[in-house]
């Protein structure tokens, strides 16, 4: 892809929570010159982008709804369509009505846009990450999902949070499934220019394992909090569906933790998230990781555990 910015379009299937939110939050960052809202709800992608399209007088950006055929020339396709955990729901829960609407959905936007980036949201993430790379076609860096983005963001918070920091100035990334397998890469993590640990003694700050672990939940049980208190998650996932386009449609190079079909500690052919490098091609696992023995084993269980729900959807 070439040309700056401000020239690309991009795509996003579902109007829904997440969709509209990813809309109004790519609206206002100026990143692209076109959003083009997709609903099979077509009355809904409608007032949705509209209503928005009052707000681009403040923005260079335009928004419109569209159909699939709109996805044409897309630099970039958000996928956040299907249906969302309700209380209670694990996100695993979701894959067999989600994984249909993928059947139906994901063909016909390869066909309009054979040469796009699709950036997957809907859960569960890596399953419907896998899903998308089988039924498009598209080689793997081409087929992106959130994945641990949202929780990497989450850790971040937490950390910060917990230590008084800024969570810019907190490098620590969850890895493995978006989900109950998630791993927290408590060895890596840095805050400033500090291991985490060297960190905590020198500043004489807690550190022990009942610490970490009450990070790890929160971060782990966040979105299960969050759908308790207001039915569902929206606002962090669009900002971060937004930073994981950015990269890509300014071509930078940006490691994120995102959800890539590969080979992880032996298991083939999974998604899950590790640390990626993003530009206008997609996501490239060239990225160096030095994990602990422990860090491997979970992330050969978390591979499994997903393989085990990409097998059920062949069933
Ligand atoms: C969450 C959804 C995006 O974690 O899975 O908020």
């Amino acid at each position: 892809m070439t040309g700056h910015a401000k020239s690309h379009k991009v795509a996003i299937i579902g109007a829904g929570s997440v969709g509209a939110t990813t809309a109004y939050a790519l609206l206002l960052s100026g990143l692209v010159a076109e959003i083009v809202l997709i609903d099979i709800d077509e009355n809904r992608a409608i007032g949705e982008a509209t209503d928005m399209a009052h707000a681009a007088h403040f923005t260079q950006t335009r928004i419109r709804a569209g159909t699939y055929a709109d996805c044409d020339n897309a630099a970039a396709v958000i996928i956040t369509a299907g249906v969302n955990q309700k209380p209670g729901q694990s996100r695993l829960d979701l894959v067999k009505t989600n994984y249909a609407v993928f059947e139906s959905m994901v063909p016909q936007i390869a066909a309009a846009a054979p040469d796009t980036i699709l950036i997957v949201a809907t859960n569960p993430v890596d399953v419907l990450t896998h899903a998308a790379h089988k039924l498009s076609g598209f080689p793997v860096q081409r087929v992106i999902g959130s994945g641990t983005a949202m929780d990497t963001t989450r850790f971040r918070h937490e950390l910060g949070k917990a230590y008084s920091v800024n969570p810019r100035n907190v490098h620590a990334i969850i890895i493995g499934e978006h989900g109950d397998s998630q791993i927290p890469v408590w060895s890596l993590a840095t805050i400033g220019s500090m291991r985490l640990k060297d960190y905590c003694s020198q500043a004489g700050k807690p550190f022990d394992k009942e610490h970490t672990d009450g990070v790890s939940k929160r971060t782990r049980e966040a979105a299960y909090e969050l759908i308790k208190r207001k039915g569902k998650t929206n606002y962090g996932v669009a900002s971060v569906l937004v930073s994981i386009l950015d990269p890509i449609i300014n071509n930078a190079d940006a490691i994120v933790t995102v959800s890539r079909v590969g080979n992880y500690e032996g298991v083939e052919d999974v998604a899950l998230s590790m640390p990626c490098k993003l530009n206008r091609d997609g996501a490239h696992q060239d990225v160096p990781l030095l994990l602990d023995a422990d860090e491997r084993e979970a992330v050969r269980k978390s591979a499994l555990s997903i393989k085990e729900v990409i097998e059920s959807c062949k069933s």
